[in-house]
């Protein structure tokens, strides 16, 4: 089983869960065509439809967001664009003197083996009011998962898995994979 992804943050994330529980899984380190749809379970699963023609074998992908309830669930679908422009700064900025910090992180794996099969994981917790940590990618610095208070690049990879919105999707995919071979 191959997991596409350009991002070798969630590929490290991945590798550490698979390992844990004995699950083979390569990297197949490429970007394809993401397209702006109105969630990211519809993203990801257009992503995959395009990767069934151009990938041999089973693979999965992930698509995930950081979703800000003060700012109406944005970045959302928008995540990775805002990342590369606006970045952590930006968001702070975007949400200074906002009290209400609450925000949801939100995984969507899709699995394709002949057919398509999705898996959701979610985690809400708080954006936090500067950038702390340095482990991690992404809008990590920044978000701190409900009962902690260490922002997602504060923790080991370990640290992250065992609270993270991608962890989560991936319990719910292993369920599968191990009905799946009973
Ligand atoms: P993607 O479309 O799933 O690659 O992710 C959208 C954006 O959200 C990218 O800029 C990622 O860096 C960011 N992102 C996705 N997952 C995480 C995460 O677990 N932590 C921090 N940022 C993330």
């Amino acid at each position: 089983m191959k997991l596409v992804t350009s991002n070798r943050g969630k590929y490290a994330e991945y590798k550490a869960i698979m390992d844990s529980v004995g699950v083979e899984m390569e990297l197949l380190l490429m970007s394809y065509p993401e397209e702006q749809l109105d969630t990211i379970e519809e993203v990801a699963e257009r992503s995959a439809n395009y990767l069934k023609g151009v990938v041999a074998g089973d693979f999965f992908i992930d698509d995930s967001g950081l979703f800000i309830e003060s700012l109406g669930g944005f970045p959302g679908v928008y995540s990775s664009y805002v990342n590369r422009t606006l970045g952590n700064r930006g968001v702070l900025k975007l949400m200074e003197g906002d009290k209400n910090r609450n925000a949801e992180f939100r995984t969507c794996i899709v699995y394709y083996n002949g057919e398509l099969k999705l898996f959701s994981g979610k985690t809400s917790g708080k954006i936090s009011d500067m950038m702390r940590g340095s482990n991690g990618f992404g809008f990590d610095p920044i978000f701190i998962p409900d009962q902690q208070d260490k922002t997602y690049a504060e923790m080991t990879t370990e640290g992250k898995n065992s609270v993270s919105h991608r962890s989560k999707a991936t319990m719910a995919f292993l369920e599968f994979l191990k009905k799946k071979t009973i």
